[in-house]
């Protein structure tokens, strides 16, 4: 009887030395077979009272060694797999590795000036609102008070769409005007940024798509000088404090009387004097009242309420903030041009 309990602590004990646990979960299951509360040990323990005087201290010193044996077998092997895990979590966030730098987009030159006229604009309360690039013709042309006839309206000008001639691609911004008038009630400030289209032959200077930026104010007593001193404002933060504006006469079928608005340059540089054709004014925008007409088309009454709007052109002034050449470059999606504006905001 003694023997067979003897040779079995033998095979334990070897099987002890020769258990190679691989991973926390295989250490785990070795730590409840060997070591655990209900280990194999313990179970021959229950055998002390089968052997005979004479080997009972054997008996001791061999469950002795298999328990130290388990034990030291679960220290090193411990360490080991711990090591191994942190090494591996260390390779995964190695800071020391040469850095591999991301693909970081950057902002397009058109987005930058947007934002900033918009922000602008925004100081002042006016309210953003955005609406359809694919417009109806009562909201881009009729409710603006342009006629039947108007030139605007020539197929070489819009883009309509085959499956309705009622539908078209807004040729200008000043299409929010009217949905932004027959939703809502005075008084009304708002600023619509967006994308407009027109069919003209693509050049270095122009292109069948743009953006603008649309102003509309609309209240009790507004006047021109109401709409000369926002514009004032807006070309002083865009430009610099000591901006000058000057107020040309002009004409828009939605607007009475009309101006477009210029900002001094100076000729002082060889860019600024090509820039302003030699006169050192630079166009910037279109303004004027808001004409009764267009407020009685979309539920205005003009006997209480007048109003000043403005259409700004973007690309002009990003292409002479970043000294961009051909227009047609702000519509290529070039890599190699866009990169150039990562640190543009
Ligand atoms: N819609 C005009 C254009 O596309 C710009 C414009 C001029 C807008 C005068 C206005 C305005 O609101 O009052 O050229």
């Amino acid at each position: 009887m003694s023997d067979s309990i003897f040779s079995k602590i033998e095979s334990i004990l070897e099987e002890i030395k020769s258990a190679n646990p691989q991973d926390a979960e295989q250490l785990e299951n070795f730590r409840i077979t060997y070591l655990g509360s209900k280990n194999i040990l313990k179970g021959l323990f229950s055998h002390m009272k089968d052997i005979e005087p004479a080997r009972k201290k054997d008996f001791g010193q061999m469950m002795n060694e298999l328990k130290t044996t388990a034990q030291g077998v679960f220290d090193a092997k411990n360490t080991e797999i711990k090591n191994a895990s942190r090494a591996e979590s260390k390779n995964a966030e190695d800071y020391s590795k040469p850095p591999f730098p991301e693909a970081v987009g950057s902002r397009h030159p058109v987005s930058v000036v947007m934002n900033h006229m918009v922000d602008v604009f925004q100081r002042i309360g006016f309210v953003v609102s955005e609406d359809r690039e694919i417009e109806d013709d009562w909201h881009n042309f009729t409710a603006m008070n342009t006629p039947e006839d108007h030139p605007a309206r020539d197929m070489q000008d819009t883009f309509y769409l085959t499956n309705s001639i009622e539908n078209l691609l807004r040729t200008h911004t000043s299409s929010v005007q009217s949905r932004v008038m027959t939703s809502s009630k005075p008084p009304i400030r708002i600023i619509a940024p967006g994308r407009v289209y027109r069919n003209e032959t693509v050049s270095a200077r122009s292109h069948c798509q743009f953006h603008q930026i649309e102003g509309l104010y609309i209240d009790k007593d507004v006047s021109f000088a109401d709409m000369k001193q926002t514009l004032l404002y807006f070309a002083k933060e865009m430009y610099g404090a000591e901006t000058k504006i000057r107020l040309r006469p002009s004409y828009f079928p939605f607007t009475e009387p009309s101006a477009e608005m210029d900002v001094w340059m100076g000729t002082e540089t060889e860019k600024t004097k090509k820039l302003t054709k030699g006169t050192g004014w630079l166009e910037v925008l279109g303004c004027g009242m808001v004409d009764p007409n267009v407020l009685t088309n979309c539920g205005i009454d003009p006997e209480i309420y007048s109003g000043f709007a403005f259409g700004i052109g973007i690309e002009r002034s990003a292409m002479q903030k970043y000294d961009i050449g051909d227009i047609r470059m702000l519509f290529e999606n070039d890599i190699r041009f866009l990169n150039q504006f990562q640190s543009a905001l």
